[in-house]
């Protein structure tokens, strides 16, 4: 079974091959980091038209570079949200034209599935599973039941973990994209120890005794810390990297507590010996939040699973292999199915 997926629904445009065995014949993703920079963040339009200027020369790199012809598809994959609409909308139609061209199964992918269910591309990981999402538009916890039964146990009462990485970093200064630039600004910080006592944070909502994360109040805390410490206008670096290094330990921990109390509550629901715990999105990315995430598992004994750092953000191989497992269960969208800016998972649940 041999499927093209699409990814279209931000900032980077994402063309994958993949066959139901986990070969990747090709996979090419094209960042529209440097048409963003200059803006500090997405611009919807300027996303929707990039995508459009180079989304079917990726397609025909990707049939060249796997020696296919696209008669060879089993089926045409593409994400139709949730997302930034007018990106969704080119992925979509483009996927839905060259289904109909080829008279092959057109296979309508939530970007969010494509998330939850990339690391299963790499291995069998055996249902249910517990996942944490974090990605720039979402922070949320789901018990994975299976293909398209999904259940949502927890998420973010105002912004997701990434969004409030990329504002953080722009408080401080740094350049788009924001989370991975903060990741390596914090690395700067030459006493962790004391970073964590001069810039102390506590996890947001600790004791509220739900799973819902909060992150408003810690961007909020970033900004009165960056402009008590301005002198002058300028910022002194060796301060600014200890307070990237707090602010990136605080959400780690925070990730990790809000973890273990959805492994237990799992535990109290399953008995599965070693169930696995999949970290997703482009916020598993971090190396601190992997490392604390992994000690969680360590501890409630979970394997730990994260997608490799390529597939942790958005890409289209995630979306060829979100469509494998919709075509093997038989879930073909039809052609009229919408672009949608917000799909909620359990709305997919049958
Ligand atoms: O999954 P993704 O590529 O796109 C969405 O679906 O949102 O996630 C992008 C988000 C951005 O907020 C970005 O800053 C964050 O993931 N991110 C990171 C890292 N790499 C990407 N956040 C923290 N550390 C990183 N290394
Ligand atoms: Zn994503």
């Amino acid at each position: 079974m041999l499927i093209l997926g699409i990814e279209t629904s931000c900032d980077e445009t994402g063309v994958a091959i993949i066959d139901d065995s986990r070969k990747v014949h090709a996979d090419m993703v094209l960042s529209q980091v440097k048409d963003h920079e200059i803006f500090g963040g997405v611009v919807p339009e300027i996303a929707a038209r990039a995508h459009l200027d180079h989304l079917d020369k990726l397609i025909l790199a990707c049939l060249k570079k796997a020696n296919i012809q696209g008669t060879n598809l089993d089926g045409v994959a593409a994400v139709c949200g949730p997302g930034l609409i007018g990106g969704v909308m080119v992925g979509m139609m483009t996927g839905k034209a060259m289904a109909a061209s080829l008279n092959k199964p057109f296979l309508a992918v939530n970007h969010l599935e494509a998330h939850l269910l990339s690391p299963r591309l790499i291995e069998d990981i055996a249902f249910p599973y517990l996942v944490l999402l974090v990605s720039g538009g979402h922070s949320q916890i789901l018990l994975v039941r299976g293909i398209g039964r999904y259940e949502l146990w927890a998420t973010t009462r105002d912004d997701a973990a990434g969004e409030c990485f990329d504002k953080a970093a722009k408080l401080m200064g740094l350049p788009y994209p924001g989370g991975p630039n903060l990741e390596k600004f914090a690395a700067r910080c030459k006493n962790p120890e004391k970073a964590l006592v001069q810039f102390p944070f506590s996890i947001p909502m600790e004791h509220s005794g739900d799973m819902d994360f909060s992150f408003s109040g810690l961007k909020t805390a970033i900004r009165n810390q960056v402009d008590r410490m301005a002198v002058n206008n300028t910022l002194p670096e060796d301060d600014l990297a200890c307070l990237a290094f707090s602010f990136q330990d605080i959400i780690a921990r925070t990730l990790a507590q809000r973890s273990l109390m959805a492994m237990k509550k799992f535990r109290s629901l399953f008995s599965q010996p070693a169930p696995a715990f999949v970290v997703c999105g482009g916020v598993a990315a971090n190396k601190t939040i992997r490392h604390s995430l992994q000690a969680a598992c360590e501890k409630e004994t979970f394997k730990f699973m994260a997608p490799p750092l390529e597939y942790c953000t958005d890409n289209g191989a995630m979306v060829a292999w979100a469509g494998i497992e919709l075509l093997k269960e038989g879930r073909v969208s039809e052609l009229n199915v919408r672009a949608r800016p917000r799909w909620p998972l359990e709305e997919m649940t049958q």
